[in-house]
């Protein structure tokens, strides 16, 4: 089998290129990126080792790159995960997020179906539901809810998630969508909030919390998530979207907390700054439909995830160095002085 996973170098792409040579180890996976400032290549050292990988930097919306890509490999599967992915820079610059997000979709679906690849992944968000009420503590996100994005990102992939669905229904393409909650583990790139955190604890910084710190996500360990993409990729429905989630709400103010004591750093250093616009109350998954269809269930607690996810950041100290000394700078400066 030839799998396309796009979006091979950003945080979740990396961590299923790993989950998918390990699990499928006769398979091909071709891994693609266009090293947009979230995409590493250094992230995918070990992979370029295995005889079973093979990387290919090409940007989604390039058509001609991707008719090349999709004749040469004749694929079986396609993953989509390349996108623009942080809400704050869709804040500031909506037009990458359109670009990225729909039109690469659109150019993806159409060779998709020009080949006639057996499944059709797109990877989506909780964050297409809009948000929920606080105290609603009853109500969560089903698969049946309308689209309700809030931000130019979570509209973006919701337009992503319905031309995947179009697809299926127009033309027949095998396609699925999941929609995971907020993931954490190796490789997040230190713009979102667990590794802009720890970082800038590790560094004695300011930990900017929009708002009052009492949003609240739903947060799942990414190793879960690709595993959910695996099951789903392989023993879902056409046509269908799957939640992933794994019932682990937290406002963001306790995350912080606990990573502060996680390193034995003071509370003092916590600053709560401008709100960000529109900013999205609380996420919280339905997982019942992928637990009784597929048999999915999270397999990490919250208490053993954050562990690991700190460790990994205080043994890869080089990989977020270079990230955080580079351009990353600049954006900082932007998105947080004078906030
Ligand atoms: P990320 O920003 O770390 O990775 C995205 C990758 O896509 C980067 O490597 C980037 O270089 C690449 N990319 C961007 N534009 C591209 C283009 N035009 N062509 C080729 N590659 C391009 O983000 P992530 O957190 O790994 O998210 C991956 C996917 O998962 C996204 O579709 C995102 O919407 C979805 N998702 C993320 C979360 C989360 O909590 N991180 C939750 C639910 C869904
Ligand atoms: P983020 O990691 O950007 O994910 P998303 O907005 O897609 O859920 O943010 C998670 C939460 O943390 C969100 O409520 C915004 C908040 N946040 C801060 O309070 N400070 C920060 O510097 C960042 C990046 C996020």
């Amino acid at each position: 089998m030839k799998y396309l996973v796009t979006g091979a170098a950003g945080f979740i792409g990396t961590n299923f290129v790993y989950h998918m040579l390990e699990k499928h180890p006769s398979d091909l996976i071709v891994g693609i990126d266009n090293l947009s400032y979230a995409g590493n290549i250094k992230n995918l050292k070990k992979a370029q080792e295995n005889s079973n990988f093979v990387f290919r930097q090409a940007d989604i919306t390039d058509q001609d790159a991707m008719t090349a890509l999709f004749k040469e490999f004749g694929f079986d599967y396609v993953i989509n995960f390349a996108a623009q992915t942080h809400v704050d820079r869709s804040i500031v610059d909506p037009g990458i997020f359109v670009k990225t997000n729909v039109l690469g979709t659109q150019i993806l679906l159409d060779l998709a179906r020009e080949t006639g690849v057996k499944r059709f992944h797109q990877i989506g968000t909780d964050e297409v539901y809009g948000d929920l009420p606080l105290e609603a503590t009853d109500q969560f996100f089903v698969e049946t809810l309308p689209l309700k994005a809030s931000s130019p990102y979570s509209a973006s992939k919701a337009a992503a998630d319905l031309l995947a669905l179009s697809y299926n229904r127009t033309f027949g393409l095998p396609v699925t969508v999941s929609r995971c909650s907020n993931n954490y583990g190796p490789y997040q790139f230190p713009e979102k909030l667990i590794p802009l955190m720890l970082i800038n604890a590790l560094n004695d910084k300011n930990l900017p919390v929009y708002g009052d710190g009492m949003n609240v996500r739903d947060w799942l360990y990414v190793e879960d998530h690709c595993e959910a993409v695996d099951t789903i990729l392989h023993n879902g429905r056409d046509g269908e979207v799957y939640n992933v989630g794994g019932h682990n709400e937290m406002h963001n103010i306790d995350i912080i907390k606990i990573i502060l004591k996680e390193l034995g750093k003071p509370e003092s250093l916590i600053t709560f700054v401008t709100d960000r616009k529109g900013h999205d109350l609380r996420y919280a998954i339905d997982p019942t439909k992928i637990h009784n269809e597929l048999g999915w269930l999270p397999q990490t607690k919250f208490a053993d995830g954050i562990k690991s996810t700190i460790r990994w950041y205080l043994d890869n100290k080089d990989w977020w160095e270079e990230i955080v000394s580079g351009e990353y700078r600049e954006y900082y400066r932007k998105m947080y002085e004078n906030r």
